[in-house]
C-alpha cells in the first residue's frame, strides 16, 4: 500500500510543496536558503519509509515545522504537572522577550489543562496579575539583590509542591531561572535559552564598530569570549535545551557541543488571536493619531527606544533622508511605539515622525495594522525578536538588521522583507529600496509573511511543540516513548 512520495519543501519560497507519487518508499528533502541574496545549501536530506516514524529528540530543524494537530486532539490525553522557573513574570507592556515568551507559553499550556506551578519573584509595589484558572499556581519569593530567584528558597518551594499530590512530571526553566547547581542531572528538565553569550558577540562587534572616537573602548568583547567558555562548561548540566531560533540551535550543538538529542529548536510564537490582519483597526488607529491619507508609506517601529535596539542608527538615517529628499519627506511617515531616551530625540525630527509612547497589546495590534512595513534596526543578536513575529502575523513585511537569528528563522528571503548590515549607509539604502518598491510590493510580501507566520509563529503552534517535548521528556528520557516519536501526516 505504501506509495513512493517525493516531497520537496522549499522553506524559502514557502508553501511551494511538490508531491510526486509513485511506488515504494518516500523521500523527504528539506532544504532552505540563508538569506544573502543567493542560494545556500541543501541542509538536510532524509530518506524514510512512509510508515516510519522519526525520533523527535534528534529532529534537526524547528519543531514548529511539524504538526502536532491540536484541532483533532483538543485535549492532550495525558495531563502534566509542570514546574516553571522564571526570574520575573511579565506585567503590562514593558516585558522583555524572555518574559513575554514565558507568559504566552505557560498560559497556553494552562489552557490545555496542564497543572502549572510558576516559581517567580514578587514585584515590589505592583499587584500580581490574576488569572481565572485553578490549574495555574504561582509561588512568589523575594528576589536577590541582583533580581534573580533566591535558589535555596525556590528549591524549597519546589520540593514542597513536588511532595504534594503527585510529583512534577517535568521542569521548565526560562534561561538560568533555576541554576545548573540545582538543575543538574534532572532528566525531565528543559531549559529555554533567550540569548546565549556566543550570539551576543555579534552585538558586541557591532557596538564596537559604531563607537565614536570620544567614547572609551569597551572591554566587553574580551570578557564575552570568556563568558562563552563558561557557558560551554555549565550548559551540559541541563538535560534538555530549547533553542528559540535555528541559529541558536546550531550554536548549542556545534560550539557548545551539547549532544544533538538534547538540543531542540522551538521558535517563539505570539498570540495569533491578538495579532491578525484587521483593516478597520488600522484605519481607526490612523484616524486617532491624525495620520494624513496622503502619505504613501507608513513605517512602523516598536519596542524600547534605546541604543541597543539600533535607534541611533535609524535616527541618523531618517534625519539625512528627510533633509536630502523632499519627495521622501512628503510621502513618508514614521510611527514609533514604545518609550526610552530616543523618544524625545525622534520628536526633534519634526512632523514626519510620530512618537506614540508605550502601547498595550491590543493597541499594538492596531498599530501593526496601520503600518505598511515594520522596521526593526536592533543590534541585539540574542533570542528571537517577538515584534517581528507579531508584525508577520498581522500580514506586514519586515525590515531588520542582518543578524543570524533573524536571517535564519524570520526574514529568510526577500519575499518576506529586507535585511541590512547595521551601518547608516546600508540602512538608508534599504529604506530607499522600501520606498521605491512601494505599497503594492509591500502588501505582496506581507501576504507571504503572514503565511509563514501562521505556519511557524503562532502561540498555538509553539505551545503544541513544547507540550510534546514535555510529554516526551517526562518519561525520563525513554526515547522509545510514544510521545518522542513523530509520524508525518502524509497519506
Ligand atoms: C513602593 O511604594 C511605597 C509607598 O507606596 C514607596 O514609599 C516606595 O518608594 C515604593 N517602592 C518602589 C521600589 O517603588
Ligand atoms: C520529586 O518527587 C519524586 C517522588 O517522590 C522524586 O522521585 C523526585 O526525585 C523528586 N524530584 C526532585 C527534583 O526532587
Ligand atoms: C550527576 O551525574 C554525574 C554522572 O552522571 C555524577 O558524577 C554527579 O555526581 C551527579 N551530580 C549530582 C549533583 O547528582
Amino acid at each position: 500500500m505504501a506509495r513512493d512520495q517525493v516531497v520537496i519543501f522549499n522553506f524559502r519560497c514557502l508553501c511551494q510543496v511538490i508531491f510526486i507519487l509513485s511506488s515504494f518508499s518516500f523521500i523527504l528533502f528539506l532544504y532552505w536558503h540563508q538569506f544573502s541574496g543567493s542560494c545556500y545549501s541543501i541542509n538536510q536530506i532524509m530518506v524514510q519509509n512512509q510508515n516510519q516514524e522519526i525520533d523527535l529528540l534528534t529532529f534537526p530543524s524547528a519543531w514548529n515545522h511539524l504538526s502536532f494537530s491540536s484541532e483533532s486532539d483538543p485535549r492532550p490525553n495525558k495531563l502534566l504537572k509542570i514546574a516553571v522557573f522564571v526570574k520575573k513574570w511579565a506585567q503590562r507592556s514593558r516585558a522583555g522577550g524572555l518574559e513575554r515568551h514565558a507568559l504566552t507559553l505557560h498560559l497556553a499550556l494552562a489552557k490545555r489543562g496542564h497543572e502549572l506551578h510558576i516559581f517567580t519573584t514578587a514585584q515590589p509595589n505592583s499587584s500580581f496579575p490574576r488569572y481565572p484558572m485553578s490549574n495555574l499556581n504561582f509561588h512568589l519569593s523575594k528576589p536577590t539583590a541582583a533580581g534573580y530567584l533566591e535558589q535555596a528558597v525556590v528549591w524549597k518551594q519546589f520540593q514542597t509542591q513536588n511532595s504534594t499530590g503527585k510529583p512534577f512530571d517535568v521542569i521548565h526553566t526560562e534561561s538560568v531561572g533555576l541554576l545548573h547547581t540545582r538543575a543538574r542531572n534532572l532528566s525531565n528538565l528543559a531549559v529555554s535559552w533567550h540569548g546565549i553569550a556566543y550570539e551576543t558577540i555579534h552585538s558586541d562587534i557591532i557596538q564596537e564598530l559604531l563607537r565614536s572616537p570620544d567614547e572609551s573602548q569597551a572591554y566587553v568583547l574580551n570578557e564575552r569570549a570568556m563568558k562563552v567558555v563558561e557557558e560551554v562548561k555549565f550548559f551540559p548540566y541541563y538535560s534538555h535545551h530549547v533553542a528559540t531560533s535555528d541559529h541558536a540551535g546550531d550554536v548549542l550543538k556545534r560550539i557548545y557541543m551539547i549532544p544533538e538529542e538534547r538540543v531542540h529548536v522551538i521558535l517563539n510564537g505570539v498570540d495569533e488571536e491578538v495579532f491578525k490582519p484587521d483593516a478597520a483597526k488600522g484605519k481607526d488607529f490612523k484616524q486617532k493619531f491624525g495620520i494624513p491619507g496622503s502619505k504613501s508609506l507608513i513605517l512602523g517601529m516598536a519596542g524600547r527606544l534605546v541604543k541597543d535596539k539600533g535607534h541611533p542608527l535609524i535616527f541618523e538615517a531618517l534625519k539625512q533622508m528627510l533633509e536630502e529628499n523632499a519627495k521622501f519627506r512628503e510621502s513618508v511617515i514614521v510611527l514609533v511605539a514604545g518609550d526610552g531616551p530616543w523618544g524625545a530625540r525622534y520628536r526633534d525630527l519634526g512632523p514626519n515622525v510620530l512618537v506614540l509612547g508605550p502601547l498595550e497589546p491590543a493597541q499594538l495590534a492596531s498599530f501593526y495594522n496601520a503600518i505598511d512595513i515594520f522596521v526593526n534596526p536592533t543590534l541585539r543578536a540574542q533570542g528571537l525578536d517577538h515584534t517581528l513575529l507579531e508584525a508577520m502575523l498581522t500580514r506586514k513585511p519586515l525590515m531588520a538588521t542582518r543578524l543570524a537569528s533573524i536571517t535564519g528563522s524570520v526574514i529568510v528571503g526577500e519575499e518576506i522583507g529586507y535585511t541590512f548590515p547595521p551601518t547608516v549607509h546600508s540602512l538608508k539604502k534599504a529604506l530607499y529600496r522600501v520606498w521605491n518598491d512601494g505599497r503594492e510590493a509591500l502588501e505582496k510580501k506581507g501576504k507571504v509573511a503572514r503565511q509563514r507566520g501562521l505556519q511557524l509563529f503562532t502561540a498555538t503552534n509553539m505551545a503544541a511543540a513544547y507540550e510534546r517535548l514535555f510529554l516526551c521528556i517526562s518519561s525520563n528520557g525513554n526515547r522509545k516513548d510514544v510521545y518522542c516519536k513523530y509520524h508525518y501526516p502524509f497519506n
